[in-house]
């Protein structure tokens, strides 16, 4: 099926706490069940060929859950870091984390450092990984690192344009999203992207993140091989029909 692969596919990991609510377990279960799903993701897009994975882990909303859930969570990080980085680095995936990291322990900190200089030199998966990422804060720190340039004289307010703002933001570097999976039923952005989103394709499904798995991926996958872009342009002739 379907040559028309995207570059890049940004997930938002949705569904965990109701996913172990309904088999009345505590919130932390589902977490911990979605760990292996980040795994299934990362290998589907190595098999593929999909260039980048951005992966929505804990938003800067998320601070202000129940102490023990954020701390839980933080350790299911600091695990996984520690027993998947081998693996990543083996299968060429480069690994990033993008958000506010200063507000993540020093301990957290010093492992992704590790993790990301680790994995520094590989080519065949770029792995973004958001914690404490809001598409607002990604945003104003974009603003800032920019405004600090032109208040030592380094750049001119009017060469301020979009490519060199994208360039300030977390995934610089990077394509925008292809395609925007959201799992868990809900249809938002909960502060995502917001930049990077601008034209990506949006797909949902109400499958909650630990039931998530290679055919759901698929279908994802074949729904936005369907999808005629155009990016403000006219339809071409032909797609007009299908569109
Ligand atoms: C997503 O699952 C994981 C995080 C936001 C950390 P949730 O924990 O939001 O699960 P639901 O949406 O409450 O089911
Ligand atoms: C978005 O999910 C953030 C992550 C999956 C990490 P939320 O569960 O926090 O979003 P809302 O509260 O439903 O918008
Ligand atoms: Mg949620």
């Amino acid at each position: 099926m379907g040559a028309i692969l995207p570059r890049h596919v940004a997930i938002i990991m949705d569904g965990n706490g109701r996913w172990a609510e309904r088999r009345g377990l505590a919130r932390h279960a589902g977490h911990r069940e979605g760990v292996p799903v980040v795994r299934l993701c990362v290998e589907e897009c190595v098999r593929r060929g999909i260039g980048a994975l951005t992966l929505f882990a804990f938003s800067s909303e998320n601070w202000r859950r129940p102490e023990v859930e954020v701390a839980n969570l933080m350790t299911l990080f600091f695990d996984a870091l520690e027993r998947e980085v081998a693996e990543l680095d083996a299968n060429g995936v480069r690994l990033r984390v993008i958000g506010d990291r200063h507000a993540l322990s020093v301990r957290l900190q010093a492992r992704v450092a590790e993790a990301e200089r680790r994995t520094a030199g590989n080519t065949r998966l770029d792995l973004q990984i958001a914690v404490s990422y809001g598409g607002r804060w990604d945003i104003v720190q974009a603003a800032r690192k920019l405004a600090a340039e032109v208040a030592t004289g380094s750049l001119r307010a009017a060469d301020i344009d979009e490519a060199r703002f994208g360039g300030a933001l977390a995934l610089a570097d990077l394509p925008d999203p292809d395609l925007f999976i959201r799992t868990g039923g809900e249809r938002r952005i909960s502060n995502f992207l917001l930049w990077n989103l601008a034209y990506t394709e949006l797909w949902f499904t109400d499958t909650l993140w630990p039931d998530f798995d290679v055919a759901a991926f698929e279908s994802a996958l074949e729904a936005f091989a369907l999808r005629e872009r155009r990016f403000g342009l006219a339809a071409a002739p032909g797609e007009r029909d299908r569109a």
